[in-house]
Order: structure tokens, then sequence, then C-alpha cells
């Protein structure tokens, strides 16, 4: 299966998890390329596109966004999935509406007429020390908000990328294949507690 993994980092944590990933999905046989947004990849001829970024200001980091603007006509043609890296990971409900958690991935699904058949948010990390100047002022902002003070903190876990990857490609085939222009007919009845009673009977 050929996989295309783009992403984009600031502080390296997406970096790290976009590394295991490939690694992962190579030793389930997969043929990974990785790209950053920069490099302004073409999503096309390959069987499942990957899109990694972190939250920034409530959202995919823009550089995501920019690329998914750009090459929107190829990607409706080919199975997405994507983690965001993020601190705010259960999120919450703050005045009434949904805010952070798995709310973030919003605008990843919005911008498809043909949306990602999955993804995930992974555990960031917060080093105060390496932040910038104006991106620690945010950071205090962003803490004092959640009642919390900024300092040095990782949610990130293997174990959480090792789960999307093997939900990635699980889900690929069940339904995930057929996310794409002219497919998802074949998969408009899929019933997923159906799945899970056919799983059981095969337990016995
Ligand atoms: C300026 C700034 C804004 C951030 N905004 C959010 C946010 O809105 N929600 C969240 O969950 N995490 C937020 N984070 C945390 C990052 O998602 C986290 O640090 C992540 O690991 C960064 O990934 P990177 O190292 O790949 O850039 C923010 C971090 C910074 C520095």
């Amino acid at each position: 299966m050929r996989i295309l993994i783009v992403y984009t980092t600031r502080y390296g944590t997406t970096k790290k998890a976009v590394e295991l990933t490939k690694r992962l999905f190579e030793g389930r046989g997969g043929d990974v390329k990785v790209k950053r947004t920069e490099e302004n990849p073409s999503p096309a001829n390959y069987d499942l596109v990957i899109m990694a970024a972190p939250v920034y200001r409530d959202g995919p980091h823009w550089d995501i966004m920019e690329w998914v603007e750009a090459h929107k006509g190829e990607l409706e043609d080919v199975p997405k999935a994507f983690f965001l890296v993020a601190m705010h990971l259960a999120g919450s409900v703050f005045m009434g509406k949904l805010h952070g958690g798995i709310a973030y991935s919003q605008p990843l699904i919005d911008a498809f007429e043909i949306p990602p058949f999955y993804g995930t948010l992974i555990g960031g990390e917060i080093d105060p020390e390496k932040l910038s100047y104006d991106d620690r002022r945010k950071m205090v902002r962003f803490y004092a908000v959640l009642g919390e003070k900024l300092e040095k903190k990782s949610l990130f876990k293997e174990k959480d990328v090792e789960a999307f990857v093997r939900r990635t490609l699980l889900y690929y085939d069940w339904f995930g294949k057929h996310f794409r222009k002219g497919g998802l007919d074949k998969v408009r009845d899929f019933d997923f507690m159906e799945k899970v009673r056919e799983i059981e009977g095969l337990m016995g």
C-alpha cells in the first residue's frame, strides 16, 4: 500500500509522532513517503494519505489547512486519515459550546466533500523554555483558561500512535478504502455494530 504522510510541526512533537507512524506502517508492509507541507507534495497516486499537524490557536495548524486547500480536488479521490497533536485532549463544554478535544478536527472534516474516514488526537508536549516569547505569552493565556499554570509537560504516548496506525489500517480495510470519489456507495450501509457482532460471532 502506497502511503503519503503530510505534516507540519513547530517544536517537533508532530515530527516525532510522524516518524513513529512511518515505522509502524512500514512494519505492516506499507510503502511510506513522508513530506512536510512546505514541500507541497501531490497526494495523487497514493492509496492512503495521512495528514498530521499540531493544534495551534484552537485548530489544526494553518499550514496543513493551506496544503489541503491547495490539493482539495486530488484529495477527494484518495482515502484520508489524520491525527492532530494537542494538549487539550479531553475537550470540554465552554459557555455552552464544544471546545477542544476532537472538536479541533472539525476544519479537517469540513474541508472535504468526501471526509477523512478516520482521525484522532495524539497528546502533545510543552516546554516553556523552548517556546518563543510570543508563543510563551499565548500559552500562559491558554493555561489560564484551563485554570492551570504553564509548566513543562508531556502527554505524548507511543501507544497512542500505535493505536492510530492499527485503527487506520483496520478501518481502511472495513470502509476507508471506499472513501474516494465514486466509492462511497459501497459503504453507505456500513453498520459499525453489525461489524462488532460479526467479530463476536467469529470469536465464538
Ligand atoms: C502558541 C501555541 C498555541 C497552542 N494552542 C493550542 C490549542 O489551542 N489547543 C491545544 O490543545 N494545544 C495547543 N498548543 C499545544 C501544542 O499543540 C503542543 O505543544 C504540540 O505538542 C505542538 O506540536 P509541535 O511540537 O509539533 O509544534 C499550543 C501551543 C503553542 C505553543
